[in-house]
């Protein structure tokens, strides 16, 4: 055979491998489709699951009942592909979508306190620490530095970078006639351990778990006032517009106690740096969802 006869052959070899490899992986489709189809998919929830899910996680589809909330979960906004299976398991228990993502996105599909993991201390003033990431007991924040009285009920500490944002914070909204306080901030493993023993697990974090032993935390009321009172003070307001200026997050919020599990505490702030905390502002995410999916998941918070 001359040259150009081989090369002609290897041409028309490659060309019906191609066109083989065309038909086999159409055909494979059509009975996928076909198969999702049987199940009780719609055209356009099969556009979305062949789109989304990798050739296994389909397999896995094909091998469960029709999940009618399964495509509203591939197209929520904070989906994590990772936790397919977890979504999936915990979809029975509620029908709304986005509880389904967050419950499972922070780790809450488990019960409070198992599965936990020790804190990324890398992530400095990010880190999360919450009833699944928790510090160690001698874990001891650097930089702390006692709170004035001028800016706090007696013997408080903070981190350096936390105390000069709440300096700043506290003198503008002085500069409105509100006078903020700290009744609470850095606390030793011990201290919590104290803390906790005093309290349940529906306001205070067992030891090791709490944001206070990170130095990144602040407790912030105003003069007198007791607890969830405080929402209803001008100083609770103010911090409501203005305390991600400052670098600081209400960690707490009302009606998300199924998140963080914590009761609404109108109180505790917690410092995350201007930039993030006007981020975690803006998303209306708690930050353990914020975490979940910003910082872990996209790696960009
Ligand atoms: N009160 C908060 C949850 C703590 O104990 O850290
Ligand atoms: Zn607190």
């Amino acid at each position: 055979m001359d040259k150009n006869t081989i090369k002609r052959l290897i041409f028309v070899i490659l060309f019906v491998i191609i066109v083989v490899g065309i038909i086999l992986i159409i055909q494979n489709t059509n009975k996928t489709e076909k198969a999702l189809k049987e199940l009780g998919y719609s055209k356009e929830d099969i556009t979305v699951i062949i789109e989304k899910l990798s050739e296994t996680d389909i397999e896995k589809i094909l091998n469960m009942e029709y999940n009618q909330k399964l495509v509203s979960i591939l197209n929520a906004t904070y989906y994590i592909p990772d936790n397919l299976d977890r979504y999936i398991a915990y979809s029975p228990k509620t029908d709304n979508i986005d509880d389904i993502i967050s419950i499972v996105n922070v780790g809450a599909d488990n019960e409070w306190y198992t599965n936990t993991k020790e804190t990324n201390l890398d992530d400095g003033i990010k880190m999360l620490v919450n009833k699944f990431h928790y510090l160690k007991e001698d874990y001891l924040p650097n930089d702390i530095v006692s709170i004035s009285n001028w800016y706090a009920y007696e013997g408080h500490s903070t981190k350096k970078e936390v105390y000069d944002n709440y300096i700043n914070m506290w003198n503008a909204a002085n500069k409105k006639g509100l006078v903020l306080l700290v009744n609470s901030s850095y606390r030793t493993f011990e201290d919590q351990e104290n803390e906790y023993n005093m309290s349940n697990d529906d306001y205070a974090s067992r030891p090791g778990f709490s944001e206070h032993q990170t130095g990144l935390a602040l407790d912030i009321v105003s003069d007198g006032v007791q607890g969830n009172e405080f929402e209803n003070t001008d100083e609770f307001r103010w911090l409501q517009e203005n305390a991600h200026k400052y670098g600081f997050i209400l960690r707490y919020p009302k009606d998300k106690e199924y998140i963080t599990g914590y009761n609404y505490e109108s109180w505790h702030y917690r410092y995350v740096g201007k930039d993030l905390a006007t981020k975690v502002k803006e998303s209306g995410l708690t930050y353990d969802e914020y975490y979940a999916y910003y910082c872990e998941y996209k790696k960009a918070c």
